[in-house]
């Protein structure tokens, strides 16, 4: 007869793939069940977008197989727990949320709403509880880009976001007569941004992504110096203008100390549909320099695609259109950005305690 405990001594040889430490230290391992011959393990991911969910049921069943004769079926079943940020010493943490995580450029319209949007919407739609804020007060891009309008209601205590897509959605948008010109100033915009974030019940969120206005003035800096900050994505086009600004943006963030979770090259290259040939409009190579310059890792590069503008102006986000080709892409870098925000977090829980 197969034991349980026999199943997870061998889980105990099993790494995970990225925070390479076995599973059973890591207590990732839920429950073994037994059925006769048949197995059945249940295993927590540090994120349900975990990308690499083969690897562990491959692994797992290899050991087991190698190691026990006459197995039956071998059944591997995820559950998540997102682990929280630890917080940064100092700044009041935002309820709920476990994950704050700004996404900025320095340079305007390279595509960090783009990237926010698709980012939220991609990790929603792998499971994750997601929430998006728009924090760019003089230009706010994500309604529009998400599908949502209308009026955020409040309890009287918070104000309830909106949701859309499964993102819970918070912009200035909701707020303000649309076609009044808004003249907030440093203070001002201070107090607005830090409302917008600890006035919102959010309820419980794994991720909240931060779409960060462009620039490095005092949004920005209000956003990086006084929120909980989990770390920051930098948006560039390989272009030296973009990559120049981009440089002040992640000076920004260092000298804050924000971790800098990775960089996303958009508007990579286009690629001709009828010939399949790559022009690349921007320049070739601006992610790698930027990402070997301050030796954080490229996440990814996203073409240009004619239907990201037009479905951006629908409010329908491409990640959305599942088995395309540039719904594979925005998903597989919202997958890899998940993961290393699982490892930055068990990092930094391993450094500190
Ligand atoms: N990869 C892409 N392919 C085609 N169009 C894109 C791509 N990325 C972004 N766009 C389009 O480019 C425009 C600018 O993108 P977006 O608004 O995301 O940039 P931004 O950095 O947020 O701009 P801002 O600095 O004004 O906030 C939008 O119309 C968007 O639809
Ligand atoms: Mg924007």
């Amino acid at each position: 007869m197969i034991k349980k405990e026999e199943i997870i001594k061998l889980l105990s040889k099993v790494d995970d793939p990225e925070l390479k430490k076995d599973l059973v230290s890591l207590k990732m391992v839920k429950d073994v069940e037994i059925k006769g011959n048949d197995i059945k393990v249940i295993i927590t991911l540090t994120t349900p977008a975990c990308p690499l969910k083969h690897v562990f049921t491959r692994d797992i069943e290899k050991v087991i197989r190698e190691n026990i004769k006459d197995v039956g079926k071998i059944e591997v079943e995820f559950d998540s727990n997102v682990k929280k940020s630890k917080g940064v010493p100092g700044k009041e943490e935002i309820p709920g949320v476990k994950n704050s995580i700004a996404i900025t450029s320095g340079k305007g319209g390279v595509g960090k709403s783009t990237v926010s949007v698709n980012l939220a919407v991609s990790l929603s739609m792998s499971g994750a509880k997601v929430g998006i804020c728009d924090c760019d007060i003089y230009g706010p891009n994500v309604p529009m880009m998400m599908g949502v309008d209308g009026r955020p209601y409040t309890d009287g205590k918070k104000i309830i976001p909106l949701e859309k897509h499964g993102v819970k959605v918070m912009s200035i948008d909701f707020l303000v007569d649309k076609n009044a010109p808004l003249i907030w100033r440093g203070p001002m915009l201070h107090g607005i941004i830090r409302q917008f974030l600890y006035d919102v019940d959010w309820g419980e969120l794994d991720y909240l992504i931060l779409d960060l206005p462009p620039g490095t003035g005092d949004a920005q800096l209000t956003i990086a110096q006084s929120l909980p900050l989990m770390g920051g994505i930098v948006v560039s086009t390989p272009q030296e203008v973009s990559l120049h600004d981009v440089r002040k943006a992640i000076m920004m963030f260092k000298k804050l100390n924000v971790p800098i979770i990775g960089i996303i090259e958009n508007m990579s290259y286009f690629e001709c549909p009828q010939c399949g040939r790559k022009s690349y409009l921007f320049g070739k190579g601006g992610g790698e320099k930027l990402s070997k310059e301050f030796n954080t890792e490229l996440l990814g590069k996203i073409p240009i695609y004619e239907d990201i503008r037009e479905l951006g102006d629908i409010g329908k986000p491409p990640v959305l259109e599942e088995g395309k080709e540039i719904s594979k892409i925005l998903m597989e870098i919202s997958q890899k950005i998940a993961a290393k925000i699982s490892v930055m977090n068990y990092e930094d829980e391993t450094t500190f305690n």
